[in-house]
């Protein structure tokens, strides 16, 4: 059963505190986000890489100058009223883990210790299966699928009411795990309950997260690129509990200039031959990532953004033959700092070859860390506002952004930044903007 979606006027005011529930809590992302919100709410810094905090949003006609922030526009949640609490396979709170994950320098985490310090997770629903590299000690007691479920649910409710919280959002920052195919346990809801009963090896623990969140009313986004609400039993959960799920796999660092520039190329009709990616990572992530089935899981989600841009069936001379390869490797002296090196090939007029290089050297979770915060607002928004189901308005967060089924995923970074401020004008009752402009010319 699909919901209606609230307009301006109906869509709930944000009241009360939000909950935010991080599975990977002791993770480089999660904690990069949460020392980062701390230390912008006692103003010592900017909330850079953030669109729900430094982003405008144009409305009207362009005589109009207006252009409000997108937070003065969207009711979203107040940075003071988010608390935090999750789950991660090692007990460290989260100052330890931020000072271990190095991607902050230590004056900035101390600046924000005593908020870190309370952070302790409670232990992971984790089962090494799905992650080889990752051996902790934080981890709950094998037990049935549908015990582990009512584990969460019951630190969730506990959470809750402890906090007094009104709202709650869950988002997936835990490692990557193994690539699974959907199967049968995953097309129908029917299948994945029978599945929880039987404690069926393809329901993963993201998956038990994923349906305890939905079953509880929370939103769940999942920014690493393994399978978890992106299957049709969860697509039906999530119709049935009116929930909103959104996914997958941050956009961030060699991907996200991928989006920039491909969808250059193609506006200019400049053909492809090879996109060569290499990268040098050496945090957690890179040691997870270090294991076959992980990587796996990571290169189906990188491989899938050139074609959808490029569009090689529509414009076979261009992109029918281009060469397409990922390449991670773990190389520990770098920490969080990746390396990326692009290495792009090119034809123009006449199909004269030239190249293209690009050496990003980017920090992965200073990148990711403010996509969280947008995602979990937005979530947020969406839930208040009554959008249950698919996100794809939030396709701009993400490497493979999850969309109906007879559809193919929008990649073009600024296709997906002009759908998502559309869905704010929509929702906010603001004219549609097309770009068209003839009528500053002529009467239409
Ligand atoms: N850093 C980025 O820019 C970026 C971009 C896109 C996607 N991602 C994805 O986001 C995720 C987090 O990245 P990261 O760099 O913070 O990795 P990380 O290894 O630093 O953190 C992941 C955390 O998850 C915990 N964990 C693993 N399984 C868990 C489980 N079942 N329950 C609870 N906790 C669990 C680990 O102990 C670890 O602390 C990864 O899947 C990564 O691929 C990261």
């Amino acid at each position: 059963m699909r919901g209606a979606m609230r307009r301006k006027e109906e869509i709930k005011r944000p009241e009360g505190k939000l909950g935010i529930l991080i599975p990977g809590m002791g993770g480089a992302v999660s904690t990069t986000f949460l020392a980062g919100v701390q230390t912008i709410r006692q103003s010592l810094a900017l909330p850079v890489g953030s669109l729900t905090q430094m982003g405008t949003i144009r409305l009207g006609k362009r005589f109009e100058y207006r252009i409000p922030l997108i937070k003065e526009l969207v009711p979203l949640a107040d940075l003071d009223d988010l608390i935090f609490a999750g789950w991660d396979v090692f007990p460290d709170n989260c100052r330890q883990a931020a000072l271990q994950c190095k991607v902050l320098n230590q004056d900035h985490v101390e600046a924000v210790g005593s908020f870190l310090e309370g952070l302790v997770p409670w232990p992971a629903v984790f089962n090494q299966t799905f992650v080889k590299n990752l051996d902790g000690p934080n981890v709950k007691p094998q037990a049935s699928h549908l015990e582990l479920v009512d584990a969460i649910k019951a630190d969730i409710e506990a959470f809750r009411r402890e906090n007094a919280i009104s709202r709650c959002v869950m988002i997936w920052c835990g490692s990557t795990e193994a690539y699974l195919k959907p199967s049968a346990v995953h097309a129908t809801l029917s299948n994945f309950e029978a599945g929880l009963k039987d404690n069926d090896p393809n329901i993963s623990p993201s998956m038990l997260y994923a349906y305890a969140a939905l079953t509880s009313g929370i939103p769940y986004i999942n920014g690493a690129p393994n399978l978890t609400v992106d299957i049709a039993a969860m697509e039906e959960l999530a119709d049935d509990c009116q929930v909103a799920i959104a996914g997958k796999d941050f956009k961030t660092g060699q991907t996200l200039m991928k989006t920039i520039l491909a969808p250059g190329l193609k506006a200019r009709m400049l053909g492809l031959s090879g996109w060569y990616s290499t990268n040098i990572l050496g945090n957690r992530d890179g040691m997870v990532l270090d294991d076959k089935d992980s990587f796996k899981t990571k290169e189906e989600s990188k491989l899938s953004v050139l074609d959808t841009i490029l569009q090689p069936q529509v414009y076979p001379e261009l992109y029918r033959e281009f060469f397409h390869k990922v390449v991670i490797n773990y190389y520990p002296p770098r920490g969080d700092n990746k390396e990326g090196w692009d290495c792009i090939d090119i034809f123009g007029w006449l199909g004269y070859p030239m190249q293209i290089k690009v050496n990003f050297l980017c920090r992965d979770s200073i990148l990711a860390a403010p996509l969280v915060l947008d995602l979990v607002l937005f979530a947020d928004l969406a839930q208040r506002a009554a959008m249950s189901g698919i996100q794809e308005w939030l396709s701009f967060y993400f490497k493979s952004p999850q969309c109906a089924a007879n559809l193919y995923p929008e990649h073009d970074l600024f296709i997906q930044s002009i759908k998502l401020k559309n869905t704010l004008r929509y929702l906010m009752g603001e004219e549609q903007i097309t770009h068209l402009g003839l009528d500053y010319y002529y009467d239409l």
